[in-house]
């Protein structure tokens, strides 16, 4: 997992063997992210009764979020172990003495939760919208071709920073479309007004990002899948409007990392295998938990290619 070497410096091996077992350290791993995700809104918005006696949202959550904490602790240990060498995230903040093991412990498994569900539902998202759409695969193919001309080889960051137009098109499209996160939250911190109405100091407020990627008054044909709408001269969009990394200060610290992980999957997927659609004739759509995640299974054949 590709959060796991960032964070740690480890590698989890979660496609061996072992690891794909129910009761694996990835596996649990990977459904303690879910259940948190899954868990903050139900616990804390309207009353907030978890604050009183333990709700059942607020006992899944808690479980979930000491599991997450045990696996930071444990990675944490090994890195410690191995000399703390590397270029891990852990390995600097080890080294900040204005840190205590708490804020590192802390941090890691924010991390972890960040990292998981994140990359995994925007890459069911772009591989679902490539396989739907047989012209931009075959497209992507083209390009797959012309940078791995040896499927084996590996790519070059160079050729990742500026050979890839039409793979970054389709990643950026995909995330228009299907965006992890609604839009931006933050609680103001002073008061404001929007559109003539008043908004005090301290209310939470979320900007509907999705929701206005799908106007047609920001995108002509709104619904469609068009990667090319982001290779023409496109008249000043606003800023603000698309922003699937989210914004300033606060935005994802990760974003480069994801984007590089997404143009490689995509690229070596499409090189590797045709990618045919095998889900509902539907169109997918989104199930908003704290983030969005498909509101259906991604079923999606691969038929190697020889070629
Ligand atoms: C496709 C993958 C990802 C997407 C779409 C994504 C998206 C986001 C968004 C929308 C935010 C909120 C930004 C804001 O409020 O302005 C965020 C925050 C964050 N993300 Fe990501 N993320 C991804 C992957 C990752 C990964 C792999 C990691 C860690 C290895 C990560 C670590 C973080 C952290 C730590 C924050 C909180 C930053 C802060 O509050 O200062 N993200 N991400």
């Amino acid at each position: 997992m590709i959060t796991c070497l960032l964070t740690f410096g480890a590698r989890l091996q979660s496609f061996s063997h072992k690891e794909q077992d129910a009761e694996s350290r990835s596996t649990r791993l990977m459904h303690a992210a879910e259940t948190t995700n899954s868990c903050i809104l139900p616990t804390d918005q309207g009353l907030q009764l978890w604050r009183f006696l333990e709700t059942p949202s607020y006992r899944k959550l808690s479980q979930a979020q000491s599991f997450m904490e045990g696996v930071a602790l444990e990675l944490l240990e090994e890195n410690i172990s191995n000399g703390s060498v590397g270029s891990s995230l852990i390995s600097a903040y080890l080294k900040n003495p204005e840190l205590d093991r708490s804020d590192v412990v802390g941090t890691a498994a924010d991390l972890l939760l960040a990292g998981i569900d994140t990359t995994s539902y925007a890459s069911a998202f772009l591989l679902y919208h490539v396989a739907r759409n047989p012209e931009v695969q075959q497209r992507l193919y083209e390009e797959a071709k012309r940078v791995l001309p040896n499927p084996k080889e590996s790519l070059s960051a160079d050729v990742l920073r500026t050979d890839i137009t039409y793979t970054r098109a389709v990643l950026k499209e995909s995330l228009r479309l299907n965006p992890i996160a609604v839009g931006v939250g933050r609680i103001l911190n002073q008061d404001a007004v929007f559109s003539g109405y008043f908004v005090p100091k301290g209310t939470t407020v979320v900007t509907q990002n999705m929701v206005a990627c799908r106007l047609a008054q920001h995108f002509e044909e709104p619904l469609m899948f068009k990667p090319d709408r982001w290779l023409q001269h496109r008249s000043a969009l606003n800023p603000y409007l698309v922003l699937p990394f989210g914004h300033g200060m606060r935005a994802c610290i990760a974003r480069r990392l994801a984007e590089q992980n997404m143009h490689i999957l995509l690229l070596r997927m499409v090189r590797h295998f045709e990618l045919i659609w095998s889900g509902s004739d539907a169109q997918l759509d989104v199930k908003t938990l704290l983030i969005n995640k498909p509101d259906a299974p991604v079923l999606i054949e691969l038929k190697p290619r020889t070629d």
